[in-house]
């Protein structure tokens, strides 16, 4: 037999890498698996979000957006530039050298927390008193045991039959963070949050862009208030051509363009030709080739892990966390299930609030929420008050010419508990923290109205909306 660890995480995304760092620090002996090779052929840890998701996405995010300030936002404080030009191979260099900087920091995290990494393709091969499994990596096939198995294998981009992604043409997340040239004319099928924050990176950078969303409703996940206003931003304002209520007919590619026909509601059929596609309709959970019927691990019917609350599978010390089971796929979701599994192995008493995981779109302005959404407290039978600051009567915003959007504040009628917070606006995702503590410190909007916010701050606007709350917003 090969080696034997405590515990043995499978997948070094922010689930995996995270969990494996955790159950180091409380003294088991620990190893993770991992098969990722970055375009160089190299064994890469931190998943999807590190190599082809949350990172590299949020720096073209960045970039484009400054090009965007140069272009158009700078006008109004008096500053004008011209024959501004952006270089796209070194903006996708910047990309990749954060990307490789932060990949090869967690096997530096690994070194200093004595995690062993096992480079390859982790499977279960049966169970027991203990659990045997079979790494298979580019030198051949290594049997290792462990005590407890975490699986954190994440999830990849949902295909769709008859769209042939290629990562040339038609693209998921991996081509679409890295075109060798801005398409003149991009197309995007899914109006979530990767087509959101992809099409605004190209439309950004110049490209034409028009998203197909099946669904007849936009962001349907997000307030119904915070959806609308997103509405009239991204399509009137920024000139995003979003399609709803679409129903995809046949895809056609030749050697340098994409042809698309679809039909909207029960309208006739209509044509879009692309030079470039992105097909972002959601993720699908990994469990292919895990060797789950070795062992008897359930698979739900959507493909995701079963487990209970606290991710223990219907196996004994078999956990699985992340995007490979229920709940958000987002990388905070994993990291703070990945916690807590190492402390429930380590025999404390880890726990997740999932009323409380907040959720951030990247694009400008941002959105960002946590808790209840207004539909759901009406469907829930709740009773609320609603308290709602714009930006525009905020000086800090004016200030930096981000008056757009507000933040609404949804609490409890009866105890004025805080039930949800959501915003849309400039530094929407860091504003959205305050709001995640008080929810999670119980708070009411009161104590938040009775807290004293920097002058000026945009979260000056979190205040307003809690003194809105009670109507008693100082400054509207
Ligand atoms: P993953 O990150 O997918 O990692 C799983 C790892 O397991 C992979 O490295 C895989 O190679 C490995 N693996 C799988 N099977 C095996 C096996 N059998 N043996 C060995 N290794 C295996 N979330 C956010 O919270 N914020 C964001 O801003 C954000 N932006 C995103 C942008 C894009 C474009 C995309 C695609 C996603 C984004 N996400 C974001 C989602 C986020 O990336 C995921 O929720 C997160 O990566 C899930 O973490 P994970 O550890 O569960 O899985
Ligand atoms: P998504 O679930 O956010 O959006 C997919 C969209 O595609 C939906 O609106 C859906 O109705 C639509 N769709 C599905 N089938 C379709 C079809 N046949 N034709 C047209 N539209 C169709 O999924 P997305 O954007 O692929 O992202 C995957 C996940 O990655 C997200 O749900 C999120 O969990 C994570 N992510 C998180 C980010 C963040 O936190 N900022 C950024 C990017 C991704």
């Amino acid at each position: 037999m090969g080696q034997s660890f405590d515990v043995v995480v499978i997948g070094a995304g922010p689930a995996g890498y995270v969990a494996a760092i955790r159950c180091a620090q409380l003294g088991l002996q620990t190893a993770c698996v991992e098969q990722w090779r970055n375009p160089q052929g190299q064994y890469a840890l931190g998943g999807t979000c590190l190599n082809v998701g949350c990172i590299p996405s949020k720096a073209l995010l960045e970039s484009s957006e400054n090009y965007e300030r140069v272009l158009h936002k700078f006008k109004v404080h008096g500053i004008s530039a011209s024959g501004v030009k952006f270089d796209l191979a070194a903006m996708l260099a910047r990309k990749d050298r954060i990307v490789a900087k932060m990949t090869a920091g967690i096997a530096g995290l690994f070194k200093k927390n004595k995690v062993t990494w096992l480079q390859g393709h982790g499977r279960l091969l049966s169970g027991g008193t203990s659990w045997k499994l079979e790494v298979q990596g580019a030198k051949g096939s290594e049997a290792v045991e462990a005590k407890n198995v975490i699986i954190a294998t994440g999830s990849r981009a949902r295909h769709l039959p008859g769209v042939p992604v290629d990562n040339k043409l038609i693209c998921d997340n991996v081509g679409a963070l890295a075109f060798d040239e801005v398409p003149q004319r991009l197309g995007v099928i899914g109006a979530g949050v990767i087509g959101l924050e992809l099409g605004s990176v190209w439309r950004r950078l110049g490209s034409k862009v028009k998203v197909l969303e099946a669904l007849p409703v936009f962001l349907g996940a997000a307030d119904e208030a915070v959806a609308q206003e997103a509405w009239k931003i991204f399509t009137q304002g920024q000139g995003l051509d979003i399609e709803l209520g679409v129903t995809l007919g046949s895809v056609k590619q030749t050697k340098k363009s994409v042809s698309i026909q679809y039909t909207v509601g029960e309208g006739s059929s209509r044509s879009l030709d692309v030079d470039r596609l992105i097909v972002s309709v959601g993720r699908v959970p990994n469990t292919d080739g895990l060797g789950a019927e070795n062992v008897g691990l359930k698979i739900e019917a959507r493909g995701f892990i079963e487990v209970d609350k606290n991710c223990a599978s219907t196996l004994p010390r078999l956990y699985a966390i992340g995007d490979v089971v229920r709940g958000p796929m987002l990388a905070h979701k994993g990291e703070d299930e990945g916690v807590m599994v190492a402390e429930i192995i380590a025999g404390q008493r880890g726990h997740v609030n999932y009323d409380a995981i907040p959720w951030v779109i990247y694009t400008a302005p941002e959105i960002a929420w946590v808790g209840k959404t207004e539909r759901e407290l009406k469907e829930a039978g709740v009773a609320y008050r609603a308290g709602r600051f714009p930006f525009a009567f905020n000086g800090r915003a004016l200030g930096r010419d981000e008056p757009e959007g507000f933040i609404k504040m949804l609490a409890d009628a009866a105890t004025d508990r805080i039930l949800g917070v959501h915003a849309i606006g400039g530094q929407a995702s860091e504003l959205i923290a305050e709001a995640v503590v008080a929810m999670e410190f119980g708070a009411s909007s009161e104590d938040i109205a009775r807290i004293c916010h920097a002058h000026p701050s945009m979260s000056e606007a979190m205040r307003e909306a809690a003194l809105a709350v009670d109507k008693r917003a100082l400054n509207l």
